[in-house]
């Protein structure tokens, strides 16, 4: 039996890409059990930025009903070798095929043909958007349902939280509610957000 291979990022080997994934596991594990959705809930989650389909990988386990849709560009880039396929069969191989689906799909470009969310996570994505990472952060505050979480997990040596800086306002409709930085590496900083005003 094959094991699903979850790429290897940039500036860094497969053994270091490993380890991370392990400590960002278990970080964004401990912000489901804070943000306090039942396990059992039938959500829709959307992973922003999927690569090979990690994190639909660790939401899948954790909400054994969730329906989970992976965007991304699917081309090599930071996540070197990233493919649909790989990420298609990675779900194969872990038996997630019917409850994730990937599409296609740029977070610089409305979302919202994808419907609304109760979850939204990523990981190491938006860092690498430069300016364009205002719209990608308006994009997602667009599908988030009334009371759904953003959990958002990137490299950040900023103190002050997303969003509180004004290029950042598209975040404004959102409530920080909690934060932490990994211990292993302190330029990563979690962060999960929760949407409350009502759908437009
Ligand atoms: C460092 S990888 C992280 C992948 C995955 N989240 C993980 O944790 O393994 C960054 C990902 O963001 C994707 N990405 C970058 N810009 C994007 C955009 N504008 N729209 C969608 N995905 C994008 C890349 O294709 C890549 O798969």
């Amino acid at each position: 039996m094959s094991l699903p291979d979850f790429g290897v990022y940039h500036h860094s080997t497969r053994k270091q890409s490993e380890i991370l994934r392990e400590s960002v596991r278990d970080l964004f594990s401990h912000s489901f059990d804070i943000a306090g959705i039942r396990k059992g809930e039938e959500i829709r989650v959307l992973d922003a930025g999927c690569g090979s389909g990690f994190l639909c990988a660790v939401v899948a386990s954790y909400f054994p009903n969730a329906q989970i849709t992976g965007i991304d560009l699917f081309k090599s880039g930071s996540l070197r070798d990233l493919s649909l396929d790989t990420a298609v069969r990675n779900m194969e191989i872990l038996g997630f095929s019917r409850r994730v689906e990937f599409v296609t799909a740029d977070l610089t470009e409305s979302l919202k043909s994808l419907g609304t969310f109760d979850l939204i996570v990523s990981n190491l994505v938006l860092h690498n958007l430069g300016q364009r990472r205002k719209k990608a952060f308006g994009n997602i505050v667009e599908v988030m349902k009334q009371g759904a979480f953003f959990v958002y997990g990137d490299l950040s040596t900023s103190n002050e939280p997303e969003g509180s800086d004004s290029s950042h306002d598209v975040l404004g409709p959102l409530r920080l509610i909690y934060e932490q930085r990994l211990e292993s590496k302190s330029q990563y900083r979690l962060q999960i957000f929760r949407n409350n005003i009502p759908n437009r």
